[in-house]
């Protein structure tokens, strides 16, 4: 063999060992990966590249994810990824925006309204990775629109639609008793509160009392609030209230009382005073 010959098979080796020179498998620094088409190998040639990119909920903050592979070693990975931060998601006209555990990755931006608005889209926004993850909400002036009207009645002011906190006044036609609410209000979640009232027929009977006579208050029809008086007729006494009025149950409040004759609770009286000596005469006896 020519010594030309083997300077040319020795340095052929030397090209050989070096480029049999392999990267193994490169570690990133914190919050990044290998890009999805690295992962699956082990080995990476001689002047081969490979890219690192930021985890979810990171973005690079500066350098270069690519790393080169020389002579069995990567060049140093250039890349910071930091949590990703959204930043404020702006303002709302009429409305507040709070951020409970900040703006970054993961954490929420809480909308409300003002009183007497209503929110329109979503109350609650996420930070994503890209960004916010859904458009700001808007506040919007609550209106109700017209309540219902009722029988035997009417409602005033009459309007298609009322402002937050308006009030509509209910009225009864003559003779009906209004029963619920006279007055509902136009709420935030644009309903009046309390359900409209109904305007309803009440009367009472005219009181049937044996032994009792009417002395005063008003006469049938006895309408809502109406008040009668009795008196028990000579030698009978009353057991209830002498004065009633007439409830919005068309009934008598309190309880049509009774008229008793006086001889029947002198005798019930009586017996029962000799009941009680009786008693206690016999308790006597036995102590
Ligand atoms: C009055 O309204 C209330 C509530 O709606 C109802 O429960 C009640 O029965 C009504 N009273 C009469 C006498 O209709
Ligand atoms: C109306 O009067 C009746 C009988 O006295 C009573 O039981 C009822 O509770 C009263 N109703 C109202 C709404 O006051």
């Amino acid at each position: 063999m020519s010594v030309s010959a083997l300077f040319l098979l020795s340095s052929l080796c030397l090209v050989i060992t070096a480029q049999g020179k392999q990267c193994s498998k490169p570690v990133g620094r914190q919050n990044m990966q290998l890009k999805a088409e690295y992962i699956l190998k082990e080995t990476f040639e001689d002047g081969s590249t490979v890219a690192f990119a930021c985890d979810v909920g990171y973005t690079p903050a500066e350098g270069s994810g690519v790393i080169t592979c020389t002579a069995g070693i990567w060049s140093p990975v250039q890349l910071i990824c930091q949590r990703m931060n959204c930043g404020s998601i702006g303002d709302v006209p009429n409305g507040q925006v709070s951020y409970p555990q900040g703006t970054q990755f993961g954490d929420k931006a809480l909308i409300t309204c003002n009183t007497g608005y209503k929110l329109v889209g979503k109350s609650e926004i996420a930070c994503g990775n890209q960004g916010w993850l859904d458009r700001l909400p808007t506040c919007e002036v609550a209106k109700c629109l017209q309540p219902s009207g009722i029988a035997n009645g009417m409602f005033s002011p009459r309007k298609e639609d009322y402002a937050y906190r308006e009030v509509v006044e209910y009225f009864c036609n003559k003779d009906y008793t209004l029963n619920g609410s006279k007055q509902i209000t136009c709420e935030e979640n644009e309903k009046f509160k309390p359900s409209p009232p109904s305007c309803i027929w009440v009367e009472c009977k005219d009181p049937v009392i044996p032994n009792a006579e009417h002395i005063d208050g008003s006469r049938p029809p006895h309408r809502h609030k109406a008040t009668v008086i009795y008196n028990c007729k000579h030698g009978y006494r009353m057991i209830g209230q002498a004065t009633l009025t007439c409830n919005i149950s068309s009934q008598w409040y309190p309880r049509i009382p009774e008229c008793i004759s006086n001889g029947n609770v002198v005798v019930g009286g009586l017996l029962g005073g000799l009941v009680s000596i009786t008693v206690m005469l016999v308790q006597n006896y036995w102590m």
